[in-house]
């Protein structure tokens, strides 16, 4: 029996569906996301429906997955997997277009093929553009199969009929299910293309990359919903036109979250950097007023990362606020807390910040920081060199604990800083040789102790 066709307007953030156009995305709030899809209900089953016949195993049955891990041979990457990759298990790449998603593909399809079956299925680019590509990676001569293909169906034969144990799909954008009307890219087709891929990858034990392009908010395109269906999402960070990459895992089911990959883009492709905790630290000879530098923890790895500010008389009636590596959020948080607790009023002030090296600070631990920086630019004055500033900031004012505090200190320490300013409730018996650390139990007296010292 054909179904009916219907009309419905899905969400290219949230992929929710709703029976009519919004201007405004009732479920995720998103302006202007919603565009008509064809078909109404989704095909795909929800996954793991009918994997193992429909009934019931005793647990003691079940063997327990997640122990035979597929080292890639990029250990910046594997460090981002949580270890490795994991057979049955979907990882989703995403990234600005241009980031190095496909180059990063390659180094790795292209070092599994030796001890692997890989299949890598460009969507994007020809053939030959990608054996172009391998040639620039000195992987010319690797026994992987290319497939430019973008049917859905064509592909997952073709995976069937190779039996390939891992496969790269560049980009899950740009497949398409033919049984649906809509266009490659929109969330329907993303969705169910997406979906049948994954279920494969489950059904067969066969390892699933999903290339992924994110839009300029950084929200990977239409398919936010693909977060939900693949068990591991890689993020690359990075400035457009620099030279260092960073893959975070955002979910990892098979691993621990915010775990960071450092690459370096080189012309022969993505270099892993063992070391880069100083990487983000700019070399100034003189002190810099506005500038801060936070020692974070990204995942399990400590990284030193320096924050800037910039304060200036604004024309506007409404005073700009820009964040970059830091939450917008966050940033209106510490301006209203530092007008109540520590007296610096900034209304009438454009304000901007940004995290050096286009690092995502995304822990809280960098509040102080981002508040010393602030008041720093505002009054012209430079924080002391070779301090560390931690702390989160409470609505109250007060310098709340942050975690893993000795092993941040250790790094800087390392590094050659000789000053760590940092909550009084994370101080207790720390002590780093060569750094002396001064605890601080509210903003306003953090801010004395770094700028009126
Ligand atoms: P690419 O992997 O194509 O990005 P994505 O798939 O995320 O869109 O990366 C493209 C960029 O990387 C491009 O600007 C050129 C640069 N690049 C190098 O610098 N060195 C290399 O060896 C390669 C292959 C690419
Ligand atoms: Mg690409």
């Amino acid at each position: 029996m054909a179904k009916k066709p219907k009309t419905v307007y899905a969400c290219s953030e949230c992929g929710g569906q709703q029976p009519k156009w919004f201007g405004r995305c009732p479920d995720c709030g998103a302006w202007d996301s919603l565009v008509e899809e064809a078909g109404g209900e989704p095909e795909s089953k929800p996954l793991g429906s009918g994997l193992h016949g429909g009934r019931p195993t005793p647990l003691p049955e079940v063997r327990p997955g997640g122990e035979a891990r597929i080292t890639t041979g990029i250990d910046e990457l594997d460090r981002a997997l949580g270890g490795g990759l994991v057979p049955g298990a979907a990882v989703l790449i995403g990234g600005e277009p241009g980031v190095g998603k496909s180059t990063l593909q390659l180094q790795m399809a292209a070092g599994l093929a030796e001890s692997h079956s890989v299949l890598y299925v460009t969507g994007e680019e020809s053939s030959a553009q990608v054996a172009e590509r391998a040639g620039r990676l000195g992987v010319r001569d690797k026994p992987l199969q290319l497939l430019a293909e973008t049917d859905l169906d064509t592909i997952l034969a073709r995976l069937q009929e190779t039996g390939a144990g891992l496969a790269v799909v560049d980009s899950v954008q740009t497949v398409a299910d033919g049984a649906l009307s809509s266009a490659p890219g929109s969330v329907a087709q993303v969705r169910e293309c997406a979906a049948r891929l994954v279920r494969y990858a489950k059904q067969t034990g066969t390892v699933l990359c999903l290339v992924g392009h994110v839009t300029k908010e950084g929200a990977l395109a239409g398919p936010r919903v693909l977060e939900h269906m693949v068990d591991t999402v890689l993020y690359f960070e990075g400035e457009q036109g620099g030279q260092y990459r960073l893959v975070r895992a955002i979910k990892n089911r098979f691993g621990a979250m915010n775990e960071l990959g450092v690459f370096r883009m080189t012309g022969g492709g993505l270099e892993a950097v063992a070391n880069p905790s100083a990487l983000f630290l700019s070399d100034h000879p003189e002190p810099v007023p506005g500038s801060a530098v936070v020692a974070s923890q990204e995942g399990s790895r400590p990284l030193l990362v320096e924050l800037q500010a910039l304060v200036a008389e604004s024309p506007l009636t409404q005073p700009r606020r820009v964040a970059l590596g830091v939450e917008r959020e966050r940033l209106s948080l510490l301006l209203a807390v530092l007008y109540r607790h520590a007296g610096v009023a900034l209304f009438d002030q454009d304000v901007f910040v940004n995290v050096v090296g286009g690092v995502d600070l995304s822990e809280p631990a960098g509040d102080l920081a981002v508040a010393a920086a602030l008041v720093s630019s505002l009054r012209s004055r430079a924080l002391p060199q070779k301090t560390v500033i931690l702390g989160e900031v409470g609505l109250g004012g007060e310098v709340r604990p942050v975690g893993r505090m000795e092993d941040r200190l250790r790094e800087a320490a390392k590094l050659g800083f000789e000053r760590a300013v940092i909550p009084a409730a994370s101080a207790d018996g720390l002590g780093q040789p060569g750094l002396t650390v001064e605890p601080v139990r509210r903003i306003d007296r953090a801010l004395e102790v770094l700028l009126d010292g």
